[in-house]
C-alpha cells in the first residue's frame, strides 16, 4: 500500500502538538477550566449511589425504617437529576469551546491557503486542501469537545469508585480489580488491532472518494466513450476492499465488546461468591455486597470508553500535524518590505532577460525581452506549450522568476505589493471561471467599489447585457458552480464584464481556444475591441482579427521570443509568423468574415 499523508496514524499524544494545539484553546481557557471542574463533582455522583443504595439497604431496609428510606430515595433522585443537568450544562459548554476552536481554526487554514502561491497547488490536490479543512479540523473539534474533557471524567469516575470500594472493603475491592490485568491486556490488543484496520479503512475511505470525486467531475467523458460498466466494476473492486477492512475491524469489535461482558460478569460472580460467603460469617453486610456489584459494573465502562478516547486522541494528533503542516507551509510570493507606489500610472510594461522555469531547472521561458509603451497593444502567438500563458502569469506576480526583471513604468513587480500590482491590471484566463452566485456578483466579485450601474455599464459594453436581460432574473440570475448552466461564449463575456468593471489601466487578455459560432465569434470580437479601447493590453491571440489589430506581435516558440513586429512586417518576413498564419487561415477559412480575408494579402 502506498501510503499517503492521510492515512499515516502517529502516536496518541505528542507534546510538542498538544503545546500549539493548547494555543488554540487559550483564548478559551475559562470553558475548560469550568468543564474540568464540573467533571469532578459529577463523576463523584454516579460512584456515590451504591453508597446510598448500601446504606438504604443496611440502614433503612434492615430496620424497617419507613422514614430513612424515604430520605435516602429522594437522595437518591436528586443526585440523579443533579447528574443530568451537570452533565447537560457540561455538554453544552465542552460543545461550544469545541466549536468556537474549530472556527478560529477553520479561519486560520483558510486564509492561509488563501496566501499560497499557484506552486502550491499545482502540487496540492484540491481533495487534500478540502480533507484539512473539513475532516481533520472536525477530528479536532472531537478532541476537544469529548476528547480531552472526558478523558479527565472517566479517570475521576475510576478514581471515586477506587476510593469508595477500599474504603467500603478491602478485600472485596482487591477482588473486584482481580479481573482488571486481563480487561487491560484484552483493551490494549483490540486497540491495537483496530487502530491497524482503521488505518485501512481510511486509506480505502480516500480511494473510494477520490474515485468517486473524479469520475463525477469527469462524467460526460465516461458517458460519451460507454465507459459506465468498466468503471462500475473497477469501483466495486475499491469498494470490496473498503467492505473487507470494515467487516475486519467488525469482527474486533465483536469479540472484543462481549469479552469485556463476561469479565465484568466474572467479577460479579466472584463478588457474589466471596461477599456471600463474608456475609454468611457476617463479617460484611448485605448493603456492602450490592454496593460492589454496582461499583463492579460502573467500573468497567470508563475503562472500556478510555480505549476508545485512545483513538480520538490518536486520530486528532495525526490531523493536527496536517493541519500544522499546511499552515507551515510557506509556497507565499511575499510583498516587498517598503512597497513603492505607482502614481499616476502610464502603463508601460518592461520584461528584462526574463528566464522563468515552474520546476527547477526546466525553463518554460529563455531570455525573454520585450517592451511596450502606454495604451498600446500586443498579442502574442505560437504554438501550443511556447509559454504564453507562462508571460502573464509571471506579470500578475502568480510565480516568481529565477532569472531577470519585469518592470511597469519602470518599477520592478517585485517592488510593488501584489495588491496594487493587482488592482491595475485586469486578467481574462484561457479557463473562465464564475463562482457560485448571482451574475452580478460574478462580474463585480462582491467587491463593493463597483456600482450596479457599473455592472450594468461593463455588461452593456462587452455585449453581455442582451442576454442578461433576457433571463428571468436578469443580473440576479443564479450561477451554478463553475457557471454549467451557462454556454462558453456567455462565460467569457461575463469573464469581460468582470475585467472591465474593475477598469484596469493594464488589460491582459488570454483568448479562449474553444471555437463558438461565428456569431459569438463576432460578439466576442467586437467586446475584445471595446475592452482594449485605451489601455495598455496584452493579448494572447487565436483568432485573426484580433492579431492583426495588435500594434506589435510577439511569436513565441519554445520559450523564446522568436519574432516581433506587425502583421505585415511578420507576414513579409516568411518566418514562423507566416507558418502559423497559413495554418489557421486554411483551418478557419470558413469563419473569416469576407472583409478580413481580404485583407489577409496572402493567397
Ligand atoms: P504555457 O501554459 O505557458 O503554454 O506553458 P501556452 O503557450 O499558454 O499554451 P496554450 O496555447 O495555452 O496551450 C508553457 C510550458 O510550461 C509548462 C507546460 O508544460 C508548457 O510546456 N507548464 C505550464 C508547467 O510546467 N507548469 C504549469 O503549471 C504550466
Ligand atoms: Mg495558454
Amino acid at each position: 500500500m502506498n501510503k499517503t499523508d492521510d492515512e499515516i496514524l502517529g502516536k496518541a499524544y505528542d507534546s510538542k502538538l498538544m503545546k500549539r494545539l493548547l494555543k488554540y484553546v487559550k483564548p478559551y481557557k475559562k470553558y475548560l477550566v469550568f468543564a474540568i471542574l464540573m467533571n469532578v463533582v459529577v463523576a463523584g455522583l454516579g460512584p456515590l449511589r451504591p453508597v446510598l443504595i448500601k446504606i438504604a439497604v443496611d440502614k433503612s431496609i434492615a430496620h424497617k425504617d419507613l422514614h430513612s428510606l424515604t430520605i435516602i430515595t429522594v437522595i437518591l433522585f436528586s443526585t440523579l437529576v443533579l447528574q443530568a443537568i451537570i452533565q447537560y450544562v457540561l455538554t453544552y459548554f465542552t460543545q461550544l469551546m469545541g466549536q468556537k476552536i474549530i472556527f478560529d481554526l477553520r479561519v486560520e487554514v483558510f486564509s492561509h491557503v488563501q496566501k499560497l502561491a499557484l506552486k502550491f497547488f499545482d502540487k496540492t490536490p484540491i481533495g487534500r486542501i478540502v480533507t484539512r479543512v473539513t475532516n481533520d479540523i472536525e477530528a479536532l473539534n472531537e478532541l476537544f469537545a469529548s476528547g480531552i474533557v472526558m478523558v479527565f471524567s472517566d479517570v475521576f469516575i475510576i478514581v471515586w469508585i477506587f476510593i469508595f470500594m477500599f474504603s467500603m472493603s478491602f478485600d472485596l475491592a482487591l477482588i473486584t480489580i482481580a479481573v482488571l490485568p486481563i480487561l487491560i491486556y484484552a483493551t490494549f490488543l483490540f486497540r491495537k488491532k483496530v487502530r491497524d484496520i482503521y488505518r485501512d479503512v481510511r486509506f480505502y475511505l480516500a480511494r473510494l472518494n477520490s474515485y468517486m470525486q473524479e469520475h463525477i467531475t469527469g462524467i460526460s467523458i465516461i458517458q460519451l466513450f460507454n465507459k459506465q460498466k468498466s468503471e462500475i466494476s473497477n469501483f466495486e473492486k475499491i469498494n470490496a476492499d473498503h467492505k473487507k477492512a470494515n467487516i475486519d475491524s467488525i469482527f474486533y469489535y465483536a469479540v472484543f465488546f462481549p469479552t469485556v461482558e463476561i469479565l465484568s460478569s466474572l467479577a460479579i460472580a466472584l463478588i457474589i461468591w466471596y461477599g456471600g460467603g463474608k456475609i454468611i460469617q457476617g463479617s460484611i453486610t448485605i448493603g456492602v455486597l450490592f454496593a460492589f456489584i454496582q461499583f463492579t459494573e460502573m467500573f468497567f465502562r470508563p475503562i472500556r470508553d478510555l480505549s476508545e478516547k485512545y483513538n480520538i486522541m490518536q486520530t486528532a494528533m495525526a490531523s493536527s500535524e496536517r493541519i500544522f503542516k499546511l499552515l507551515d507551509n510557506e509556497t507565499i510570493i511575499s510583498n516587498p518590505s517598503e512597497p513603492k507606489k505607482l502614481d499616476k500610472l502610464r502603463g508601460e510594461i518592461e520584461f528584462r532577460n526574463v528566464s522563468f522555469a515552474y520546476n527547477s531547472g526546466e525553463y518554460v521561458l529563455k531570455n525573454v525581452s520585450f517592451k511596450m509603451e502606454p495604451g498600446q497593444s500586443i498579442a502574442i502567438v505560437g504554438a501550443t506549450g511556447a509559454g504564453k500563458t507562462s508571460i502573464i502569469n509571471l506579470l500578475s506576480r502568480f510565480y516568481e522568476i529565477q532569472e531577470g526583471s519585469i518592470l511597469i513604468d519602470g518599477v520592478d513587480i517585485k517592488d510593488i505589493s501584489k495588491q496594487d500590482l493587482r488592482k491595475i491590471m485586469s486578467v481574462v484566463l484561457q479557463d473562465v471561471y464564475l463562482f457560485s452566485g448571482s451574475i452580478k456578483t460574478n462580474i463585480s466579485l462582491n467587491s463593493n467599489d463597483i456600482t450596479e450601474e457599473e455592472i450594468r455599464e461593463a455588461a452593456l459594453v462587452v455585449g453581455a447585457d442582451k442576454f442578461i436581460m433576457e433571463m428571468p432574473q436578469q443580473y440576479n440570475e443564479e450561477v451554478k458552480e463553475k457557471g454549467a448552466t451557462l454556454s462558453v461564449g456567455q462565460k467569457q463575456l461575463i469573464s469581460f464584464s468582470r475585467a472591465l468593471a474593475n477598469d484596469p489601466q493594464i488589460l491582459i487578455l488570454d483568448e479562449a481556444t474553444s471555437s463558438i459560432d461565428t456569431k459569438t465569434e463576432i460578439l466576442i470580437q467586437d467586446a475584445i475591441k471595446k475592452l482594449l479601447m485605451g489601455r495598455t493590453s496584452i493579448i494572447i491571440a487565436h483568432r485573426l482579427s484580433t492579431i492583426q489589430s495588435a500594434d506589435k506581435i510577439i511569436v513565441m516558440h519554445k520559450g523564446e521570443i522568436r519574432e516581433i513586429g506587425t502583421h505585415q512586417e511578420l507576414l513579409a518576413k516568411r518566418g514562423i509568423y507566416y507558418k502559423l498564419y497559413q495554418l489557421q487561415y486554411k483551418d478557419q477559412e470558413i469563419s473569416i468574415p469576407i472583409q478580413n480575408r481580404r485583407d489577409l494579402n496572402v493567397n
